[in-house]
């Protein structure tokens, strides 16, 4: 199997995929991609030997490249991990089924466009929240709005910061993303 991996910044989701599937020879993850040059997650790939490649709006947008790249790698999943761009609708409709995403919150709330990084955990303090957690779900053409896949939760309590909440959220990734990732990728065979 073979999967693709989208990401604009740390990296820290991809991380734990590229290490959950290391030592498996039944899943290759093909490329980590991004839209930022400087992302970490570029760097954080090559220096795991898995091909990094950069790409600009042009590229996803209006010249096809990164259809056409797509398509020559055939990937049985995408996965957006902090990917902050949306996917054009030929890409969408090329890979219709094929492509999930995370988002550090219990969707539907705290979704949508500017809901991501530090923004949606400050959302949930601000509104005193008694739970967060992480949604993975389907990609359609609108923001963090495609059918729920799996959620995982955690408490949050009065004293939690950006900071602390964050770092639950990001335990929840580590230990659920990859996981859920697998299933899906074997789910038919
Ligand atoms: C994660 O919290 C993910 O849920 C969200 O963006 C963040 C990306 O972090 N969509 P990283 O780049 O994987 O470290």
């Amino acid at each position: 199997k073979k999967i693709v991996i989208f990401a604009s910044g740390q990296g820290s989701n991809a991380k734990n995929i590229i290490y959950h599937f290391k030592d498996r020879n039944d899943v290759k993850i093909a490329h980590v991609m991004s839209n930022n040059i400087r992302a970490n997650v570029l760097k954080m790939a090559h220096e795991h030997e898995i091909s990094s490649l950069y790409f600009d709006r042009i590229a996803l947008y209006n010249s096809n490249e990164v259809l056409h790249l797509l398509k020559d790698a055939q990937p049985d999943l995408i996965v957006l991990a902090g990917f902050l761009w949306m996917m054009p609708e030929n890409i969408l409709n090329e890979f219709e089924g094929k492509i999930i995403n995370i988002h550090p919150a219990l969707l539907p709330k705290y979704g949508g466009k500017g809901m991501y990084g530090n923004y949606v955990h400050e959302a949930v303090l601000e509104n005193e929240e008694k739970e967060s957690g992480i949604t993975i779900h389907w990609v359609n053409e609108n923001y963090d709005e495609g059918k729920t896949i799996a959620q995982f939760k955690v408490d949050v309590h009065p004293s939690d910061s950006v900071k602390t909440l964050r770092e639950k959220i990001q335990q929840l990734e580590k230990k659920h993303f990859p996981k859920v990732i697998d299933q899906i990728l074997f789910k038919e065979s």
